[in-house]
């Protein structure tokens, strides 16, 4: 299964797919995360120790330049990445862990020879037949535009309940629509009460595929740098129903 969450900043995406990296990689599923956020925790939420001095793919310009073979305005648009994955991969408990950074807008810069590199990793990932795949995305929309996650079973959106997180959800939901992306799905979190699910399901037209509760444990577990994993019970049981659901393929509200 490969699957990529986004959503506004701060509105659990992180948290969130690091439980169901832990959910899936418990199920003695082969998992693959990968942290395509500029500031990376992922790792630091799923409790890898070896996490100092590790820099973003993304941030490796002189590797991304000399695997695009850029020169000037030329580069190679099907670059060598073939051994990258074992060079950068992280494995603690079972879990593999790329950090692979922010897949920058196309015409900044030397943006389009580094993205050739950083897409092309990406692509080779995606295709790797028996490993679930669990991307972490950046905040906001930028990267469907650039078609990072054309290649994923489920597009899953954090919303919290409230305004800003449901634009930008809408803002995701137009753009899904223009790219055709039929897999989209919504996630909510933080929620109190059945009002908040109403108000995310009538804000958004469509209703969430899971709600977790807001849970005090998390922040402090998130705060004192502990796996996020042991926090809270509940945060546990919603994954658990969200994974079954996603891996029966028989998703409904
Ligand atoms: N359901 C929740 N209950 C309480 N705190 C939460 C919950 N979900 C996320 N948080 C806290 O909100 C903050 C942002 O979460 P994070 O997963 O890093 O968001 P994002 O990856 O979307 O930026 C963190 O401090 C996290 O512990
Ligand atoms: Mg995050």
């Amino acid at each position: 299964m490969k699957l990529a969450i986004g959503g506004k900043g701060g509105v659990g995406k992180t948290t969130i797919c690091a439980h169901i990296v832990k959910e899936l990689s418990g199920r003695g599923r082969s998992v693959l995360a990968i942290d395509a956020d500029p500031s990376p925790h992922l790792g630091r939420l799923l409790g890898f120790s070896g996490l100092d001095n590790i820099t973003p793919i993304a941030e490796m310009k002189d590797l991304l330049q000399e695997r695009s073979e850029r020169n000037g305005p030329f580069y190679k648009i099907n670059p060598k990445v073939d051994d990258l994955p074992e060079r950068f991969m992280l494995e603690e408990q079972g879990i593999k862990l790329m950090v692979l950074g922010s897949i920058q807008q196309a015409g900044v810069g030397c943006a389009c020879a580094d993205n050739a590199v950083l897409r092309s990793l990406l692509n080779l990932l995606l295709l790797s037949p028996n490993e679930d795949i669990i991307l972490d995305m950046e905040a906001g929309v930028e990267y469907l535009g650039r078609g990072t996650i054309v290649g994923v079973d489920y597009f899953l959106v954090v919303v919290q309940p409230y305004r800003g997180s449901i634009e930008t959800a809408l803002k995701i939901l137009k753009l899904s629509k223009e790219l055709k992306l039929s897999n989209v799905f919504f996630i909510a979190n933080q929620i109190d009460s059945k009002k908040d699910i109403d108000f995310i399901a009538n804000s958004l037209g469509h209703v969430p595929i899971a709600s977790y509760p807001d849970t005090r444990e998390i922040k402090i577990f998130e705060r004192d740098s502990k796996p996020i994993w042991f926090a809270s019970k509940d945060f546990r049981e919603v994954t658990k129903k969200l994974v079954d659901k996603l891996l029966s393929g028989d998703i409904s509200g």
